[in-house]
């Protein structure tokens, strides 16, 4: 399954409508990682990559709608037998244009003498200024140029402007082929963990598990982890980045596994937590049952036209209140919410978008106060959690945490996608019941 040129076309016909008159100029990811001369695996730039489908290092995707001829045009490596040989197949400069529609093409090398013929017209150029210092400075010098020379001509870009509040949007709605792609990637997440569930035994290292999650992703067709696999067992689960792991699973624990898979750059982002030995303590099934039902409100608030921050509000509230029930924070739900006095228990935001970066573009708000609303097509994740560190330090006037509820961290992440009616889960296939996790 991939993506189909035309739709690519498609993207490109969308963002061109938009800057009319501008030219908008996209980077590929710069080069291949090498560690010493080892080479890692590439990974493509994901704004360049939504508009092009071009998977290759240095290359510039160019887009001038107001260009006589042409109105796409790549710059890519050259055919290189000899290099390519080492590094792996190049499309070249000929076949750029049949195989990903640009109407011109050139040699990368060619980019600083070509470029000025695509934006002396424009009235501004569009290009995302700090990803990469040399590439802003080639693009600059042309721009300071062009200015130069623009009281006796008459023309050319008066501003650089940054394509993002145009491209964003756009990405952040899903098309129905990138929901394909999406789903593939999830549902390949979701074997994972049910096979990293069924694995799992007291007296495993955390990095067995790993093993068994990744194995599975590429297994599947996936090309690898979305993202450093996070095995936490025990007092691990307290570190939200936790990715050493290292230590081997004790008795009576809970193991927490937040992974996903990449499946032609679209990503999965799936958290469970989960009684290693069947068994929840009292107190691991409390703090659960909460993280439980924070993540069941705020999945049902997920809806079109509500605004962003809405799902997150519902499960720090559903948290607060149940953590002062459970003695472990005192005062009035309100206050401690507005004071951020559960922050120690709770440091994260309960969600993000989701697509082809696992952090995805896309805004969350629209203004001073004002949250983007939910919309058809949008992916998010839904991750509320609990982590009572033994280091915890309640904020002042907070009472100590007993140290029988020390060591305890749960989170747990679907993604859900906003649907015309409401939302789906989409990691629906891993369980997250009490009872379908636990004797
Ligand atoms: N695994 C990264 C996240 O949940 O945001
Ligand atoms: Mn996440
Ligand atoms: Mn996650």
């Amino acid at each position: 399954m991939e993506i189909k040129l035309t739709e690519y076309g498609q993207r490109r016909k969308r963002l061109m409508k938009k800057i009319g008159t501008g030219t908008a100029i996209f980077r590929s990811a710069p080069t291949v990682v090498m560690h010493n001369d080892v080479e890692h695996v590439f990974r493509q730039d994901s704004d360049f990559f939504y508009l092009t489908g071009f998977n290759e290092p240095e290359a510039v995707a160019v887009l001038a709608p107001h260009h006589e001829e042409h109105h796409f045009v790549l710059f890519v490596q050259p055919k290189d037998p000899e290099k390519e040989t080492w590094t792996g197949y190049r499309c070249g400069v000929e076949k750029a244009k049949e195989f990903y529609g640009a109407d011109e093409a050139y040699p990368i090398n060619e980019l600083h003498k070509r470029l000025p013929q695509y934006i002396e017209k424009a009235d501004r150029i569009y290009y995302h200024l700090g990803r990469d210092k040399n590439f802003n400075e080639m693009i600059l010098s042309h721009w300071q140029r062009l200015m130069a020379v623009y009281s006796k001509r008459g023309t050319g870009p008066i501003a650089i402007e940054d394509p993002n509040p145009i491209l964003h949007p756009m990405r952040q709605v899903k098309s129905l082929t990138e929901l394909e792609m999406l789903r593939t990637a999830i549902d390949i997440s979701v074997i994972a963990h049910n096979r990293a569930r069924e694995f799992v035994q007291v007296g495993h290292y955390e990095y067995e598990i790993q093993a068994e999650i990744e194995h599975t992703f590429r297994l599947h067709g996936g090309t690898g982890p979305a993202y450093p696999s996070i095995v936490a067992s025990g007092a691990n689960s307290c570190i939200l980045h936790y990715i050493e792991n290292r230590r081997q699973i004790q008795e009576n624990e809970l193991l927490l596994i937040d992974a996903g898979c990449s499946y032609g750059y679209y990503n999965g982002d799936i958290t469970r937590t989960f009684p290693v030995s069947n068994k929840f303590t009292g107190e691991q099934k409390a703090i659960y049952e909460l993280v439980l039902e924070a993540q069941l409100k705020a999945i049902e608030s997920v809806r079109p036209g509500k605004p962003y921050n809405e799902f997150h509000d519902m499960a720090v509230c559903v948290l607060v209140q149940g953590l002062i029930d459970l003695g472990l924070l005192k005062g009035d739900l309100e206050e401690i919410i507005k004071e951020e006095k559960y922050k120690p228990f709770y440091m994260h935001k309960t969600g993000h978008w989701l697509g082809l970066d696992v952090h995805d573009v896309g805004i969350y708000k629209q203004g001073e106060g004002t949250w983007q609303p939910l919309e058809s097509g949008h992916l998010l994740t839904v991750e509320p959690g609990l982590y009572i560190s033994p280091n915890i330090k309640p904020t002042e006037g907070q009472p100590e945490v007993p140290e029988r509820w020390h060591g305890i961290g749960i989170r747990i992440e679907d993604d859900v996608l906003v649907t015309k009616t409401g939302h789906e889960v989409l990691t629906a296939g891993v369980p997250k019941m009490i009872d379908e996790i636990s004797l």
